[in-house]
């Protein structure tokens, strides 16, 4: 099958990884420096926890001209770098597109390409549930397992489910379909925004959290807090454990933040600062339609964080 990831970054490589392996003919769009690593290199991949490296050769696109047909297109980048490229692939001729990552806005992105293009577009919307950064020439995956994938429609199955499954038949990968995905990604936004709220430095560079009592106290509070926001839209957070942890399990969590704040994940991590302001943008916002209080997330801010 003719798939095209559009994004080489972190996971937009692990993804072409994945789907290089499981036979497919595979398409990486990629700009600069990193078009020509891929071309002369392939998919460099160091995997972290199986203590082995992969080396993929993909073709390599530097852009999506109109007339280039795929049959599957993942566009797998920040959140705040959809909106460049939805306008390129409204105008390409495919139409089944998976957006990967996170996403406080998938209804407007799937109206834009909807809206704008001469062709039917069928959108999806997914999650690739793991980690990583750029390490020089090659990425650093903390990925475990064979890998999955939250992904769903926003409007019922997703119409093109049997080429997704054709895609990931020969790669050890699973596709967790979720009737929500919208409300996935929203729920996947609180917590993520709450820790990475605290973990910038001046330099917009990811650091550890400072993990004091006060700070994650603050941080499971405003957690909470973003629960109840999304509770006055109407979305109960998924998954539910999420929520329960949250709430009923404090000091549980507080252990589990305060390991996080202790172990150096971030050296094993790529943080953008760009994507955590595009998503303090989102939730103040719905903050802001909602009218709920946010005491914790506010002092959170003022006293921990970057974030205006
Ligand atoms: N990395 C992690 O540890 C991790 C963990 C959990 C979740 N996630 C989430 O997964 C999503 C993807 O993250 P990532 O780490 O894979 O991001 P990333 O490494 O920054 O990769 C994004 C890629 O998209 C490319 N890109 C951006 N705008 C483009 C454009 N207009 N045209 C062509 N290419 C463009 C970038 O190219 P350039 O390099 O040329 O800018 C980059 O290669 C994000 O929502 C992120 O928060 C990441």
């Amino acid at each position: 099958m003719k798939i095209l990831v559009y994004g080489a970054g972190v996971l937009g490589s692990q993804l072409a990884h994945v789907l290089v392996r499981g036979g497919n003919d595979v398409t990486m769009l990629a700009r600069g420096q990193r078009a020509e690593e891929l071309e002369r290199d392939g998919i460099v991949i160091r995997h972290v926890f199986q203590f082995k490296t992969t080396v993929d050769p993909v073709q390599v696109a530097r852009k999506l001209d109109v007339d280039d047909h795929y049959d599957l297109i993942f566009v797998v980048m920040k959140y705040n770098d959809f909106p460049s490229v939805l306008p390129i692939l409204a105008d390409n001729q495919s139409s089944n597109i998976v957006i990967v990552g996170n996403n406080a806005d998938a209804r407007s992105m799937q109206t834009f390409l909807e809206d704008n293009s001469r062709v039917e577009k069928r959108v999806a919307f997914g999650f690739h549930v793991s980690g990583g950064k750029r390490n020089d020439k090659r990425m650093l995956s903390i990925g475990v397992g064979k890998g999955l994938m939250v992904i769903g429609a926003l409007d019922g199955e997703i119409p093109f489910q049997p080429l997704l499954d054709q895609a990931f038949v020969n790669a050890k990968y699973k596709l967790d379909v979720i009737d929500d995905i919208d409300a996935w990604l929203k729920s996947h936004l609180i917590p993520i925004l709450m820790l990475n709220a605290v973990s910038f430095n001046e330099e917009r560079e990811l650091k550890k959290p400072e993990g004091s009592k006060k700070q994650l106290l603050h941080m499971i509070g405003a957690m909470n807090e973003g629960i109840a926001v999304l509770e006055a839209m109407g979305i109960a957070m998924i998954p539910k454990a999420q929520a329960k942890l949250i709430r009923k399990h404090k000091r549980t969590l507080y252990l589990m933040l305060k390991l996080y704040s202790i172990l150096p994940m971030h050296k094993l991590m790529a943080g953008s600062f760009g994507e955590i302001e595009a998503l303090n943008d989102a939730f103040t916002n719905w903050k802001k339609a909602t009218h709920r209080p946010t005491p914790h997330w506010d002092v959170l801010k003022k006293e921990f964080s970057i974030l205006k």
